[in-house]
């Protein structure tokens, strides 16, 4: 009986111990792709290649547990880093098509290979105290099993830990996740500085090396909320570029219930992850210490969660999963933006009835404020408001106030005109007198509009003309509030027939201490935009975490900034090439609402406002393709667009919902030319957006429908366009073109084009 056990433990030892040493290799369906899995001395590593060539080199997988004051966590003192043995390995194959309800084509192939490696720890503390004199009891053994998925595509591949629950797994805080990304070399890399509160930076583009040297200036020290947390910290999307060619994009998808990951990278200075960067303005987040374990090798980007007011990054309850970790990979810049890996990852539509929701083109009473031509505020009166104790009818306007009847009207009137959808609406609800910055909890309610803004007759006016009226919650970060508000508000709009709402998240979040990206204002994104479906409400959320392709789960979520925005135009201003990188980067999650369409650009000439947007007017153009989104808004004031009415013809005609979309051109930071078939019809649209270098686009018609003739109209920059100092020189050419022709045309430097073709029949 004796002998019989010991082999029974030998036995055991040695199924525990083999799968250690060999890695499994798993490809890609077309096999350009290759990931390496492991379990290196205890440590989950995995490593990837491209046509041969390094993408990831081995690189460790784990996360950091906190301690917690309450015993019932007490296992969590054993992080999930280490002491791990593989004992299950499954792979699988899926290959479906499906239909998203808007976006940049009518079909979606989500075709991969899947690997999911089970791993366990097993360890025991010491026997419980017992007050019995003599009596001796056993360790208690521990056991513990966590799961990595990969799902390895064409373009790229996806990982998340899963956890089941277990009596050893159960409840457990994380200090951070320390999933590694070891780059091959010193790539270039297209970057913003890892901010838990703000996304509005500049994009930097440098070497990783350069990326410490190159920090303090790329901060957005003067946005509103500030939160950097490392001289090498950066956020996602992060596309890179290797000297050999390479185009690699590290980002994440499906983040809910969890914070939104930074990167951090360690470089030749780091002497330890995490630590505070000297000279924050954030000087109220706890930070929980450095991580415990050995730095990996230089290059390498180690994720860095979004921390709470505790500043820990995470609350779990087990069975539950982290958000995919993505790395997306090819030698073409183009497959960087025609890639759907972020979208596959996310969960299938759970909205049943879509019928309501729809894309969108609008107007609004906005840019005249942000220019800072007119104010969102109704008085000047007050040093305060309490939102309880005012009689709004006795208040003194103060005649700036532009959501006003007789404003709101000459928008409509241009939206009917012009054959836009909605007109949104900024500062009609009561509040707007001392609404950011002043940690006011009672902010907004969301529900009384200012004296002359008369919602009803306003609503019925628009209605009247074919238009709707574009709802706007700026919650002000007090996140509490709004949420106490919600159902009333959206019970408002349902009842004056709004059917979109753009929400807003100015400031730092209140309660305070909690930051824009932690997984409790993730959770509360998610809750608006689930509360809004009930109500067949669109989102359109600004300032917001950035997008993880939820709007495939959720396409009410027709929208979000989350970076920096054509706003900025009227603050000094982006840098021509500002949104030749975004679609490489903020637009890999879902769509951004860019407010494009500026043609005016020089503010001075109708404002006071010394600022001016670098672009020219057939470069505003492009943005209506190069910037995919199924909200767009023509962000000028109606007076500058009839201004150009024959360039603000292709504005009123291109569409927001597309079959197919080709990228026939790109490069990170440099140009970005594509071409898109509306939703329906056979009709194209060509856009091609260029950085303060100009660029000559060639484009072969090839993928029109063979042997038939299309009307063509290519709104281009004159030859003698630029940004600066010539931006409002544009040419209007017409002629018909045919399958298999070559246009070739130059875009000026910060301009680009714009071409529609119809069908003739
Ligand atoms: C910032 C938003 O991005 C902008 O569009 C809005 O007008 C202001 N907040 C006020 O809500
Ligand atoms: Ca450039």
């Amino acid at each position: 009986m004796i002998r019989l056990m010991k082999h029974r433990n030998i036995l055991l030892a040695l199924l525990l111990l083999p799968l250690t040493a060999m890695a499994t290799e798993v490809k890609s369906p077309n096999g350009n792709i290759v990931l390496n899995f492991t379990v290196e001395e205890g440590r989950p590593t995995y490593s990837l290649l491209y046509k041969g060539k390094e993408v990831v080199r081995p690189s460790h997988l784990g996360l950091e547990l906190a301690k917690d004051k309450h015993a019932s966590l007490g296992l969590n003192e054993r992080d999930l880093m280490d002491g791990f043995l593989l004992d299950k390995e499954e792979t699988s194959s899926f290959d479906e098509t499906w239909q998203p309800v808007w976006g940049e084509t009518r079909d979606i192939r989500n075709h991969y290979n899947e690997y999911v490696a089970t791993l366990s720890q097993q360890w025991q503390t010491a026997p419980p105290a017992t007050d019995q004199p003599g009596k001796r009891l056993q360790p208690r053994r521990h056991r513990r099993t966590i799961l990595i998925r990969f799902r390895v595509y064409d373009d790229g591949i996806g990982f998340r830990y899963e956890f089941p629950q277990q009596p050893d797994l159960n409840y457990f805080l994380i200090k951070d996740e320390r999933s590694e990304f070891s780059m091959a070399g010193d790539h270039t890399a297209w970057w913003l500085p890892g901010d838990y509160d703000t996304q509005e930076q500049e994009t930097q583009e440098c070497k990783l090396s350069e990326i410490r040297g190159r920090f303090r200036e790329a901060v957005n020290w003067g946005n509103s909320s500030v939160a950097v947390f490392s001289p090498t910290g950066v956020q996602t999307s992060l596309q890179m570029k290797s000297a050999d060619g390479l185009y690699i994009n590290i980002h994440e998808a499906a983040c809910t219930d969890y914070a939104t990951m930074h990167l951090e990278l360690v470089d030749a200075e780091t002497k330890a992850l995490s630590t505070k960067l000297e000279g924050n303005s954030n000087t109220y987040t706890p930070n929980p210490g450095p991580s415990a374990y050995p730095l990996p090798r230089p290059f390498t980007f180690v994720s860095h969660l979004t921390p709470d007011a505790t500043g820990l990054k995470g609350a779990m309850q087990t069975p539950c999963e982290t958000p995919w970790r993505t790395v997306m990979v090819s030698d073409d810049a183009r497959d960087m933006l025609s890639s759907n890996l972020i979208l596959n990852l996310n969960e299938p539509c759970k909205i049943e009835d879509t019928s309501w929701i729809h894309p969108t083109k609008y107007c609004g009473v906005w840019w005249e404020m942000i220019v800072g031509r007119g104010s969102w505020h109704y008085t000047n009166d007050y040093p305060s408001i309490k939102l309880d104790q005012i009689d709004w009818s006795k208040v003194k306007p103060n005649g700036t106030h532009k959501a006003n009847n007789e404003n709101v009207k000459r928008y409509i009137d241009f939206a009917a005109k012009n054959g836009l959808d909605q007109v949104l609406v900024e500062g009609w609800n009561v509040g707007w007198e001392d609404w950011a910055n002043m940690w006011k909890r009672d902010v907004f309610d969301f529900q009384t509009p200012y004296p002359d803004f008369d919602i009803k007759m306003l609503n019925d006016y628009a209605h009247s003309k074919g238009v709707k009226l574009l709802m706007h919650h700026e919650t002000s970060s007090s996140t509490q509030n709004y949420e106490r508000h919600l159902e009333k508000a959206f019970q408002l709009m349902n009842k004056y027939g709004y059917d979109a709402v753009k929400t807003g998240y100015v400031g730092d979040i209140i309660p305070r201490g909690d930051h824009h990206y932690s997984q409790s204002m993730n959770n509360h994104y998610l809750y608006v935009v689930k509360e809004a479906a009930k109500h067949h409400i669109m989102v359109n959320a600004h300032e917001a975490t950035r997008p993880t392709g939820l709007c495939r789960t959720w396409p009410n979520l027709v929208g979000n900034e989350s970076a920096r925005g054509t706003e900025y135009e009227a603050f000094g201003g982006s840098r021509p090439d500002h949104t030749c990188i975004l679609p490489f980067t903020r637009l890999q999650g879902g769509p951004m609402d860019y407010t494009p369409g500026i043609f005016v650009t020089k503010l001075k000439e109708w404002s006071d406002n010394p600022s001016w947007a670098r672009i020219t007017i057939a470069g505003s153009l492009a943005l209506y393709l190069t910037m995919y989104s199924p909200l767009q808004m023509a962000a000028d004031l109606p007076e500058n667009y009839e201004k150009f009415d024959d360039a603000f013809q292709f504005i009123r005609d291109v569409a927001c919902d597309w079959d197919e979309s080709i990228y026939l051109e790109a490069e990170p930071a440099d140009y970005i030319t594509v071409a898109r078939k509306a939703k329906g019809t056979n009709n194209w649209f060509i856009g091609g957006k260029c950085d303060e270098n100009g660029h000559e686009a060639v484009i072969k018609l090839d993928f029109l429908d063979k042997g038939r003739k299309y009307d063509c109209t290519i709104y281009a920059d004159a030859k003698d366009a630029h940004y600066d100092t010539n931006p409002q020189a544009y040419t209007i050419t017409k002629k018909v073109v045919k399958a298999g022709q070559t246009l070739k045309l130059k875009e000026a430097p910060g301009g680009g084009f714009a071409i529609s073709l119809k069908l003739k029949d």
